[in-house]
């Protein structure tokens, strides 16, 4: 059975999902049914909701990624390239996640190397991330919504420790950037040392928070074009916003991912045979694991790298217990050419001889989708290409899909009760 669903939207052409459920997990009429079941969830999620005024920042782009915040951010990107060879990004989780993605899939080289600190406890690994800037002129951004998350607040403390041995107090001042919110401790500490502040968005999560200074302040320093990925963000936006149930993209996804959950198939795995989505599955886990998994509830959001993990995870899922359900990421551009010629010499591989590795990629695609689909229902989403662009639309289409989701299930999209748990338990540890 094959769905197509949504091509394009006022002559934009909008991620396309195919679904491929050849056991009928989920009729049309029952996908149907569910998507009007959930037409108020939508309608609530469009108007903005009184009850989630504190983290719906997010749903207006030109709120927290409006121009004014455009240019001052391609300012600062601007001095950092000036006078830095490295950006250390210091946060975890939500303050993370989105910059790292696109960074990691996208940065060709005409930006500021992107390192990572704030995100780990593990001595041997910071010790590697100070000895990475060592002969390198460096630039700090401490990003922390509240600032007592434990990993981000002590890595501050030995990189402004490793500054101070390096540079004068002013210029050290100079390369340190906070990002944080309004009347924080974080932006005190800024005003007393002359630290540059800019606004992590009060009414904005961390992991809602890829269209503000917490993602695009790095992205735009990585040399990434932060103008194009907010008009993606901004033509999905006006798509999932101005459309309703019954053609409502993220309301199909969102709808679907439930009728799995309530026939059994408690875990997701998002796939792709492009590894330049690597990162970017690690800020989807975190998004939909974050708000979707509580109350005894959710999704278990887990990513597969193909064709990798088919050599690893790969018998489990085609011949293991039926419990998940697989999403596909797949990119139709062909950005890159790389074909295997004849050598003259017979081996096992003659078959390949003058194909793409483009047509060899598709070919495993497709058939991994084909043995997979009689298994478990597998959902492909089809992208363009990857590029800035694509990547705002991914961001916001998965913003607004995991809220529709969790309202849909039943759980609140944007607290995270069980974190605040372990920070509680890990202070005690530490005796603070
Ligand atoms: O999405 C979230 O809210 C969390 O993952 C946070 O981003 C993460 O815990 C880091 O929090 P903070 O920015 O306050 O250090």
């Amino acid at each position: 059975m094959l769905h197509c669903l949504l091509t394009k939207y006022k002559g934009i052409v909008m991620l396309n999902i195919t679904i491929k459920d050849q056991n009928n997990c989920v009729t049309p009429e029952e996908l149907t049914r569910a998507m009007r079941d959930a037409e108020p969830v939508l309608k609530r999620a469009q108007a903005g909701e009184e009850k989630y005024a504190d983290s719906q920042g997010w749903l207006d782009l030109d709120k927290w990624a409006g121009e004014d915040t455009i240019s001052r951010i391609e300012t600062i990107a601007a001095e950092v390239k000036a006078n830095s060879d490295a950006f250390v990004l210091i946060g975890v989780g939500g303050s993370n996640n989105a910059a790292r993605s696109v960074v990691k899939a996208l940065a060709d080289g005409s930006g500021v190397e992107i390192i990572y600190a704030g995100n780990t406890l593990s001595p041997h690994a910071l010790n590697k991330m100070l000895q990475s800037l060592e002969g390198k002129d460096y630039t700090i951004d401490c990003i922390a919504k509240n600032f007592e998350t434990l990993e981000p607040g002590s890595s501050f403390r030995i990189l402004r420790e490793a500054m101070a041995k390096k540079y004068s107090p002013e210029e050290a001042a100079k390369r340190t950037i906070c990002t944080g919110t309004f009347g924080s401790s974080l932006e005190k500490l800024c005003e007393e040392e002359g630290y540059t502040f800019v606004p992590f968005p009060t009414d904005i999560g961390g992991r809602y928070s890829a269209f503000s200074y917490v993602g695009l302040l790095p992205m735009a320093v990585a040399g990434i074009d932060i103008r194009a990925l907010v008009q993606g963000g901004k033509d999905i936006a006006a798509q999932l916003h101005e459309t309703g149930s019954e053609d409502n993209l993220a309301l199909k996804y969102a709808a679907l991912r439930n009728l799995y959950y309530q026939k059994g198939y408690k875990l997701e795995m998002l796939a792709s045979f492009e590894p330049q989505f690597s990162w970017f599955f690690k800020w989807w886990v975190q998004l939909f694991g974050e708000s979707e998994g509580k109350d005894g509830k959710g999704i278990f959001p887990v990513a597969g790298e193909f064709s990798e993990e088919l050599h690893a995870v790969g018998q489990y899922l085609q011949d293991g217990a039926p419990l998940m359900f697989e999403t596909f990421l797949d990119v139709k551009e062909q950005q890159s050419s790389l074909v295997i010629h004849n050598d003259g010499k017979k081996d096992y591989f003659n078959y390949l001889d003058g194909k793409d590795f483009f047509e060899i990629n598709k070919a495993a695609f497709s058939a991994t989708v084909t043995a997979h689909s009689q298994k478990m229902p597998c959902v492909i989403m089809e992208l363009d290409k990857i590029d800035a662009y694509h990547f705002g639309q991914l961001f916001y289409f998965f913003q607004f899909a995991c809220y529709l989701s969790c309202e849909i299930m039943g759980v609140d999209p944007f607290n995270q009760p069980g974190v605040e748990a372990y920070k509680g338990w890990m202070f005690k540890a530490l005796g603070k």
